[in-house]
């Protein structure tokens, strides 16, 4: 039986930094206080004590769940409720399922999936989906909101958008830009490009995906020079999960 340390090594480079026994082990990304997660759950959190049938468990969908460390703050934070981790790439789910066992997580579901050309995931129904960057990922994500918006309710979006000056691209109406992929690179997409909606063309592909409210949150810059950024929220009904 190996040690816990030759196992982290077995599975080659991590981005992910996470504690064992006391020892910092893994890279270097740490989203403990990631504001894209730590909002949400606070969100969901009221949402949940304010709604009627509050008691029932959650079925929350994370799309693009990488090496786990988003998924493990959502298990952590609604252990009641069963989180339906996505991914595309096996070897992220595997680490992430090791990261899981080491805090022995039980509320988590792993799903391989690509999520331009779903074969499993959108068969079944959720209450909520968690999204935070992925949708920039996405060859088609017109397609990919269609599919999310039949599937639940509710959904949480954190994504690159293009600024109008860079849109140059226009796909089925939508305005944008192509984003070169690196699809080595476990935190890419899969095909050679995606597109990048610009936020009008963004809202658009949400409101014809069928949610009827829809909430920026925050717009930032991100620091590696990718362009802006959007939190949002979007619901298929007139009012939003959100409470304040
Ligand atoms: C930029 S990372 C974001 C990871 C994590 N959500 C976070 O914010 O830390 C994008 C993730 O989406 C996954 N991904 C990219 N394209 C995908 C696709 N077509 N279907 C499913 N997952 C995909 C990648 O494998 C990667 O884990």
């Amino acid at each position: 039986m190996s040690s816990i340390r030759e196992q982290i090594e077995s599975f080659g480079t991590w981005i992910t930094r996470f504690d064992v026994e006391g020892v910092e082990s893994g890279g270097t990304y740490d989203p403990s206080s990631d504001q894209r997660v730590c909002r949400f759950i606070a969100e969901l959190r009221m949402y949940k004590l304010q709604s009627s049938n509050g008691d029932r468990p959650l079925r929350i969908l994370e799309c693009g769940s990488f090496e786990g460390a988003q998924t493990a703050m959502l298990a952590q934070a609604f252990p009641h409720a069963q989180i339906i981790a996505v991914d595309v790439r096996q070897d992220s789910i595997r680490k992430a399922k090791f990261l899981h066992s080491l805090r022995t997580i039980t509320n988590i579901q792993y799903l391989q999936d690509d999520l331009d050309n779903p074969q499993f995931v959108f068969a079944e129904t959720y209450d909520v989906i968690f999204c935070v960057g992925l949708l920039y990922h996405l060859r088609d994500p017109a397609r990919f909101l269609a599919r999310a918006c039949a599937a639940a309710p509710f959904l949480w979006v954190w994504s690159l958008v293009c600024t109008e000056a860079e849109a140059v691209v226009s796909e089925n109406g939508y305005r944008g830009r192509m984003l070169a992929e690196t699809p080595d690179h476990p935190l890419s997409g899969i095909g050679s490009k995606s597109f990048i909606p610009t936020i009008s063309s963004l809202a658009d592909m949400l409101w014809n995906a069928g949610y009827q409210t829809i909430e920026l949150l925050e717009k930032v810059m991100t620091t590696n020079g990718n362009g802006p950024a959007l939190l949002l929220q979007a619901q298929r009904g007139s009012s939003s999960f959100r409470t304040t």
